[in-house]
């Protein structure tokens, strides 16, 4: 992980609601994978606020496109202080041939990244968009992506399909909703499937970061080993057959 500098080069509205940032980066941030991001400052080095975890959707080059919200301004030439990539690749298996992607309530550009390499290599791979995640402009997306929208995870009418169809599944969701989807889902997949297999089902851990190095520990992931990782540094994806979802509830007595 290395600090540097990026300059914004270009920037798309792509919805009301969704601008993509195309950033001249330099030589250590060129080499981010999907699942990995950055934690972005863009005021001086001295200023009060957290760094923003910033998700790149794709890399061309010197050029690493980021997406932000619109309520968010930025001016093009502007610079922007980068630490990262921070984190861990997803850890998609080679011999992964259909991918369902899962997001609740919030963007699925979490996934981008990895979805580019998965298409690449001929995956065949379904997006369900949840809650608020459903306001993504999913006319964006790559073509070859099968896209599901459901209100919410109850409504999500092909799930026993999708579900039993997938080698792999990932599933994203901010804090609060992260832990109630994650136990829904595991449940669903656990009925359905019955044996879950290593590598099969994980889910994104993204509590705020205040380091993003290690350091301060806020970021702690408790499993049913009783082992504890942290999401900067072992995420963001872990194993849910191998998470003690229950003690990372944000009121759970280990919390
Ligand atoms: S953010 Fe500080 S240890 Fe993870």
């Amino acid at each position: 992980m290395q600090q540097g500098q990026a300059i914004i080069e270009r920037i798309r509205r792509i919805s009301a609601g969704v601008q993509r940032l195309e950033l001249a980066v330099e030589k250590p941030h060129q080499a981010i994978s999907g699942g990995q991001f950055f934690l972005a400052r863009t005021d001086s080095a001295y200023g009060p606020y957290l760094r923003e975890a910033w998700l790149p959707i794709a890399v061309r080059e010197n050029v690493v496109i980021v997406e932000r919200p619109t309520r968010y301004a930025y001016l093009p030439n502007q610079v922007i202080d980068l630490l990262g990539p921070i984190g861990r690749p997803f850890p998609l298996r080679s011999s992964a041939r259909t991918l369902l992607l899962i997001a609740y309530e919030a963007t699925p550009a979490i996934f981008l990244l990895m979805l580019q390499s998965a298409l690449a290599r001929q995956c065949a791979a379904t997006l369900v968009l949840i809650g608020q995640a459903r306001r993504y402009p999913f006319e964006a997306l790559p073509p070859a992506l099968e896209v599901t929208l459901a209100e919410y995870h109850e409504r999500w009418a092909e799930r026993e399909q999708q579900i039993a169809w997938a080698d792999q599944i990932f599933a994203a969701a901010p804090p609060p909703y992260d832990i109630p989807a994650y136990l829904r889902l595991l449940e669903d997949v656990q009925r359905i499937r019955q044996a879950i297999g290593p590598e099969t089902l994980y889910g994104v851990f993204q509590p705020p970061m205040p380091c993003g190095i290690g350091a301060c520990q806020a970021c702690l992931v408790r499993l049913q080993s009783g082992d504890e990782m942290l999401a900067c540094i072992d995420g963001l994806a872990f194993d849910l057959t191998r998470v003690n979802l229950l003690q990372n509830l944000p009121n759970s007595p280990g919390a």
